[in-house]
């Protein structure tokens, strides 16, 4: 087995993986696809790593230890809570490298990696793996934040441009308050959309229906985003300084209940910055809005 260089090529490496759940199959296909070799798979059910293994010629299904004694740099994916108890109960190599893919588990879980003296370092997609051969599409593009040993740091850069993601680069000790913030564009969304449709409800509406309403506008808002910018891109009757709109929306939620309300309070306080930031709103009207939110 060779060890890991700055300057090496990913067609010369062998990769493991173990864990093979959502992300571990959706990262080790479209690496596979894209020409690197994913030599050897490990997982806690064989049927498990039998679906990763498949679809990828040459891809071994092998103990855990032998993924790491045949394979140059190994990604651990699996649950977050498996990361440190999997690297502490294998042998590693000097030079080898090893990473995890958890967004908000930092990299010393693999510690144990480090002290047989293994380049260990993290390897964080943004984005959603719900689907294994949805997230081979929707991969590309996205940002995948690497925190590395600088050799792998390299070696990893490049795996990260041979799957057209984009590198970010992370400060030690940042990675939950990180993570967090990707639950912005994930998990809170489905809040989001839950909150609507519960009003919807509230006139006797279903969440299907509510759902073909809002998901249609849900794209067009991240369009907007994305070619406007976060506060030129934001519809809504702040960003048009309706105060009486806003007026009538407080009126509505505070007869629904106490929640839905809070709720409005708190997102559309939220939205008078950006509003003054485009420069679509005066003072005096963030003002104005603001007073209604607070009565
Ligand atoms: N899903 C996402 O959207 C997403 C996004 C970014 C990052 N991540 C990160 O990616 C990692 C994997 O997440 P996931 O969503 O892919 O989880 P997952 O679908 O639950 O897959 C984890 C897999 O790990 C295997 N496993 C668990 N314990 C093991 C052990 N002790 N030894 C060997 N294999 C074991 C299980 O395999 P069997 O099926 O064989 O039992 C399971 O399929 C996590 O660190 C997570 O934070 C996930």
């Amino acid at each position: 087995m060779t060890q890991l260089t700055s300057d090496m090529p990913v067609e010369s490496l062998r990769l493991g993986f173990i864990g093979a759940g959502r992300l571990g199959c959706a990262l080790a296909w479209s690496l596979a696809q894209r020409g690197v070799s994913v030599h050897a798979v490990a997982s806690r059910s064989e049927s498990g790593a039998a679906a990763l293994a498949e679809p990828i010629e040459g891809c071994r299904i092998l103990m855990a230890q032998a993924v790491v004694d045949t394979c140059d740099l190994v990604f651990i994916t699996t649950s977050d809570a498996g990361i440190a108890p999997v690297a502490r109960s294998l042998r590693w190599r000097p030079g080898m490298g090893v990473v995890h893919c958890s967004g908000a588990t930092e990299v010393d879980a693999l510690a144990s990696a480090a002290a047989a003296g293994a380049l260990i370092g993290g390897f964080h997609p943004m984005q959603t793996f719900s689907d294994p051969a949805a997230a081979v599409r929707s991969l590309p593009g996205c940002m995948v934040t690497v925190e590395a040993d600088p050799v792998l740091q390299a070696v990893l850069a490049r795996l990260v441009a041979r799957l057209d993601c984009t590198v970010n680069v992370l400060p030690p000790g940042m990675r939950a308050r990180y993570h967090a913030a990707g639950g912005y564009a994930s998990q809170f969304v489905n809040v989001l959309l839950a909150e609507g449709a519960r009003i919807w409800a509230s006139w006797g509406g279903d969440e299907e229906d509510a759902m073909r309403a809002l998901l249609p506008l849900l794209k067009g808002t991240v369009s907007a985003i994305e070619s406007a910018g976060l506060d030129k891109g934001m519809p809504g009757p702040v960003s048009r300084g309706d105060v009486g709109t806003v007026a009538g929306h407080v009126q509505a939620l505070t007869e629904m209940d106490a929640d839905a309300i809070a709720l409005y309070r708190a997102l559309c306080r939220r939205t008078v910055p950006l509003a003054l930031r485009a420069e679509r709103i005066s003072a005096a009207t963030a003002q104005e809005i603001q007073r209604v939110l607070d009565e």
